[in-house]
């Protein structure tokens, strides 16, 4: 069974294919062209922590394509509480066609996808966010052509989308750095990993402390909350040691000024963004947003219609 977890898991051609296929997908939305690709098929969403992106985009991709979604809160499912993952996984597998879910501890979604019998997909968890990845490649891609010899910086906590967006950028041969405080670092196995992936892409990863090395001759500038969902006890600490971290005017002063500003949202303005830049003419921040209804549609057909050649 094929499923969505982790990028580390995908050729740099399979992820190259599936951004080809989420700019068609998109440009057919965009001209009112309409192909039920997923006609009578049904994708469960669970979740255990909030979300307006990854809701709403997986609900309308599988709408435009002629499917449906259903949602299942937190209270409803109480996954690994009420049920055991394993029953949860066996009991949609019976219903739906395809499982996306969003869960704290990572081992949860692999426990997810070791008993489903459907595909399933991660919308997110502690460890990283490969949605989310996705779209940002698709909007790195639309807007340069290409992630090859581009510098991507992140700057802020080495956290599941920084995991992530260094997967995507190392697979399809970026220079990715990142800048973040001491402690808040990347998991070592995960920057071997990709260091490894970028030698065979012709990219590179650099880790820094400084924000200003990072964003210096930069195409692209990332950053992404302080505190993530589930840290929340961390907050009051997190918000003196990362001010230093903040992407602004200065920062992006420093990057090429065709530079783009990405954030995967939601965004705390005036903690790791300023209005300034995250309104200003460098923020792609809503084609991006908008970019994970198209990436997840690829991600979705791709999951549903193997060996349908006509699809894709
Ligand atoms: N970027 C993202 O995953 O947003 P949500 O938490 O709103 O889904
Ligand atoms: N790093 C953030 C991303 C939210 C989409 C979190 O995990 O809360």
């Amino acid at each position: 069974m094929k499923h969505f977890l982790d990028l580390a898991d995908f050729t740099s051609d399979e992820i190259r294919h599936l951004l080809d296929l989420g700019s068609t997908l998109k440009q057919e939305l965009k001209n009112g062209e309409f192909r039920p690709i997923l006609k009578n098929k049904v994708l469960a969403m669970v979740f255990q922590k909030p979300s307006l992106r990854t809701r709403v985009s997986f609900d309308m991709a599988m709408r435009t394509l002629g499917g449906d979604a259903l949602y299942l809160s937190p209270q409803e499912i109480g996954l690994g509480k009420r049920e055991s993952i394993a029953d949860v996984a066996r009991v949609l597998s019976g219903y739906v066609q395809v499982i996306m879910a969003r869960v704290f501890a990572h081992e949860h979604v692999l426990e997810l996808a070791k008993w489903a019998s459907v595909p399933v997909i991660n919308g997110l968890s502690d460890y990283n966010h490969p949605c989310q990845a996705m779209a940002d490649a698709l909007t790195i891609y639309e807007e340069f052509g290409n992630l090859k010899g581009l510098t991507i910086s992140y700057i802020g906590d080495g956290n599941n989308v920084a995991v992530s967006l260094m997967k995507v950028a190392t697979k399809l041969g970026a220079d990715f750095r990142i800048a973040n405080p001491e402690g808040y670092d990347m998991p070592e196995a995960d920057i071997e990993q990709s260091k490894k992936f970028a030698e065979l892409s012709g990219g590179s990863v650099t880790l820094l402390r400084e924000p200003q090395a990072a964003a210096d001759q930069a195409d692209v500038i990332y950053t992404d909350t302080w505190t993530s969902m589930g840290q929340e006890e961390e907050a009051e600490n997190r918000r003196k040691v990362f001010p230093p971290y903040q992407v602004n005017q200065e920062i992006v002063k420093l990057a090429k000024p065709k530079a783009i500003v990405l954030h995967c949202l939601p965004a705390h303005r005036g903690e790791e963004i300023t209005d300034e830049v995250a309104d200003g003419p460098h923020s792609r921040l809503f084609v991006q947003a908008e970019n994970r209804m198209h990436a997840q549609k690829a991600i979705l057909v791709d999951l549903l219609t193997e060996g349908e050649s006509d699809a894709k």
